[in-house]
Parts: C-alpha cells; structure tokens; sequence
C-alpha cells in the first residue's frame, strides 16, 4: 500500500527542510564516529614512543576503543527504548566529552586505554542511535537520502581528523610528539573532539524526539504534533500504522530475536550485512594507510598525502551514494559496489605482490606503486558508493519495528567486532604477506556478492510499517 501525498508540494518542500536539519543534528554523531575511529591514526606512533611502550600494548590501546563501540552498539538500543532516541544522543555526547578530556590529559597508557574504551562506547551508541532515529523521522520517499546522512558525517569526520592531525603536528615542527603549549601535538589531537561534541549536545537539545518512540510510550498527541510537523500528510492514519505495528506486546527484548536458527532470518542478514562491510577491510586504509604506504617503501609525507586523498575519494563516493540510493535501491548498489571491490581489491594485492625488499625495506616499482594507489583508490570509492552508505541505510530499515531497537543492536554489534577483527589481525598479516592480506579481502567482497543476491531484499520506497509486515 503506498502512502498518499495529500499535502501541498510547498508545505512538504518546507517539510524536508525541516527533516533535512533535524537529520542533520542527529547525524553529527556520525561525526563523531568518524573523527574519534581514525583520529588515533596520527597519534598512535607518538602514544608508544611518549609512554615508552611496545607494539603489542600499543594495539590493544588501538583496539580497546573498538570493543568500547561493541559494547556501546549492544546496549544502545534497550537505553534508546527505554529512555527514548534524544536522551541516548545526549549521553554519547557526554561520553565523547568525557572521553576528549581524558585521553588529551593521561597519566599511563592503560588510563588512556580507559579513556579510548569511554569513546568507543559513545562511537557503538552514536552509530546504533543516530540511523535508528533519522529512519523513524524520515518521510519514506526521501529516507535513503537522509539516512545517508549518517555515512556522510562519519566519512567527513575521518577527513577532518585526517587534516586536524596533519595540521596539528606540522604546527608542532612537523611532528605528533612535538610541543604546543602546553600540551603535545598528539593530545590535541585526541582533545580537540571536545567541541564537536560540546555542539552534538547542544543540538540534541534542539531537536524533537521520535515520534515512534513517543507512542511506544503513549505519548500520542505529540507524536501527532511531531509528525505534523516533519511529514504532513494523513498523521492519524501514519500513527495507527504505528500502532498496528507496535502490536499489543511493545517491550522490545534480545529473546525476540529468537527464531528457526537460533535468532531471526532478517538478524542473521542483518549482522552478515554489517560483517562483510568490514571484512572487505575497508578500515586497514582508515586506520593504517599510513603504515601500509610504508611498508611498500612510499615515505612517510607522501604516505600522509596518499591517506587524505583516499578520504576525499572517500567523499565523493559518498556524494555519489546519496545521489542513488533512492533513485536505483539498495540491492543493485550493494551488488555494483561487492563487484567493484573485488576487482579492485585482486588488483591491489596483485600489485603488492611484485614488490621487491631492498635490505629490510620493500619496495613497489613506480608503475606497480601507481597500480596499488589506482585500485586502492577505486576500491575506497566503489565502497563508499555502496557498502559504506547502503549497510547504514539498510540497518536502519530493514528489521520490524517490534524488534527494531534490539536488531540494530546486535548488527550493529556484529559491525564493531567484524571490525576490531580486521584491525587486530592486520599488521600480523602484513608482516606475513601483504598481497595474501588482499587476497582475504578479495574472497569476503566476493561472498559478499553471492550473500546480497541471494538473500537482501529491496526496501527503496516502502514505509517502515510495510516492511514490517
Ligand atoms: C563505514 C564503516 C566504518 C568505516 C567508514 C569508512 O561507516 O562502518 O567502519 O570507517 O565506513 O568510510
């Protein structure tokens, strides 16, 4: 049944406007995710050198972030249900803050591991909270778009602490360790994400709450008045869908998840969903571009250079998602993007393949150098116009709304470990052979395809309530 639009073109352009910023307030912490992820990137090295400690605590320091995101993803959904979608940001926020000020100012590495596992708790809860709610906000015909939102704040977030990192230690005599002020290169680097999330908060404040959330609640009226304002359109009938959808027993549990194969068909796409977009590996070049340049004998300059390209091709491939999404659907673009990656992947190793070690440094030719950074780049933006966008998309549409808060959180979940998996494993099977590292990731872009063509189905343009049923 496909939902009329009675109201007038004026008033619904007025409308998107209003959902448009909305969205857009909810999506800062997407921002957040984005900065807080990659922005250790540049500080890393400076961590084991101030602390004096060694690769192994180093990695778990990195990587202790990402199992905070997993907690934070796992928990994220019972709190948004119980305490609604508005309060649930404002708590990530806080986190991000708390977490800003601690990590720029530790006294050891394992308190700045703390630290890092409080921001990696606001990462897993901003990246549960801010899909969920741009979904149950978003007029259907335009919910594609919006929700891109979310993975267009996260890849701007990885662009500017890319830049706030290179500028940061160039400012400090062009090293991380150097001194400003106060303070040195790399605890800016890691403090400076206390204003986006001063302003995450404060635009939380602005901005009203689901109005599914509110009749979860029995908080009818305004819902009534909340849809009003962002949909328009027959709000009675959109809010007895929601009823109707809700059904009698509303208290969202993990055991609804339950079903044939231990959980639900849809969790189980859900989470393979989140899985195979990290285990193509798409983090090995947001986390340790810089290292993997290196380790082909690019030096450590260019190899900064080479990153912030990959995060603005990463941009635009971005722009280029949100142009479609709603325009050709979700399943064709997972499939154009799996297909792309796993060229582009296969290429990329096959190019690390011929690289020569010259006394202990490798070494790529200029012309396998040039072959690694095109299928490089082409595989971050066949990414980015697909997976990067659509897994967000998807994750904030396809389960019922009974148990919408609790699958997303498990996905979502699934997501964080898939991711610290990719991350822990990487500079281990680097040292053992970087193309065979490729060759891993070329076989997940590959299942990736088989899995999406047979088992996701396409949401483009239905209401959340018809999915449902
Ligand atoms: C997606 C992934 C995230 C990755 C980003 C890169 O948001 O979930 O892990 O860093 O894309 O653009």
């Amino acid at each position: 049944m496909a939902r009329a639009h009675s109201s007038a073109p004026d008033a619904e352009a007025g409308n998107l406007a209003h959902v448009v910023m909305i969205a857009g307030a909810a999506a800062m912490g997407g921002f957040l995710f984005g900065y807080d992820s990659s922005v250790i990137n540049g500080a890393v090295d400076a961590i084991q050198k101030h602390f004096e400690v060694g690769p192994g605590v180093t990695g778990f320091t990195v990587a202790a972030a990402l199992l905070g995101s997993a907690v934070g993803a796992a928990v994220a959904g019972t709190l948004a249900d119980r305490f609604g979608r508005i309060r649930v940001m404002q708590l990530a926020g806080l986190l991000f803050l708390i977490s800003g000020i601690g990590s720029a100012l530790p006294f050891t590495v394992w308190d700045l591991a703390l630290w890092r596992v409080v921001g990696g708790c606001a990462i897993g809860i901003a990246s549960v909270i801010a899909p969920t709610y741009i979904a149950e906000v978003s007029p259907a015909a335009y919910r594609g778009r919006l929700a891109s939102l979310q993975q267009l704040a996260i890849v701007l977030g990885i662009a500017v602490s890319q830049l706030v990192n290179y500028a940061l230690a160039s400012l400090a005599g062009g090293s991380s360790l150097g001194q400003l002020g106060p303070l040195q290169a790399w605890q800016w680097m890691l403090g400076v994400e206390v204003f986006p999330a001063a302003l995450y908060i404060l635009l939380s404040l602005t901005i009203p709450e689901s109005p599914r959330y509110l009749v979860r609640v029995g908080r009818d009226a305004k819902a009534r008045r909340i849809l009003e304002e962002v949909e328009g359109g027959d709000v009675d009938a959109r809010i007895a869908e929601i009823h109707e959808a809700l059904g009698s027993e509303v208290k969202p549990k993990l055991s609804d998840l339950r079903g044939p194969y231990l959980l639900l068909p849809i969790v189980w796409i859900g989470m393979a969903i989140s899985a195979f977009q990290q285990l193509v590996g798409i983090n090995v070049i947001f986390y340790y571009s810089s290292s993997l340049w290196q380790s082909v004998g690019v030096n450590e300059s260019d190899s900064l250079l080479l990153s912030l390209f990959t995060s603005i091709v990463n941009i635009v491939g971005t722009f280029i998602a949100i142009g479609l999404v709603d325009k050709i659907g979700r399943k064709p673009l997972l499939l154009i993007g799996s297909a792309g990656m796993a060229v582009t992947l296969a290429s990329t190793g096959f190019a690390f393949s011929h690289a020569s070690v010259v006394g202990d440094q490798a070494h790529l030719s200029f012309a396998w150098g040039a072959v690694a950074l095109v299928s490089a780049s082409a595989f971050v933006l066949f990414f980015a116009l697909s997976w990067g966008v659509v897994t967000w998309v998807l994750l904030g549409e396809m389960f019922p709304l009974r148990i919408r808060a609790a699958a997303m959180a498990v996905a979502t979940a699934t997501q964080w470990i898939a991711n610290w998996l990719v991350t822990v494993t990487f500079p281990t099977l680097r040292d053992w052979d970087l193309s065979g590292a490729y060759m891993i990731y070329t076989a997940f872009a590959v299942l990736s395809f088989l899995f999406v063509w047979k088992y996701v189905q396409e949401t483009k343009g239905k209401t959340l309530e018809e999915m449902g049923r």
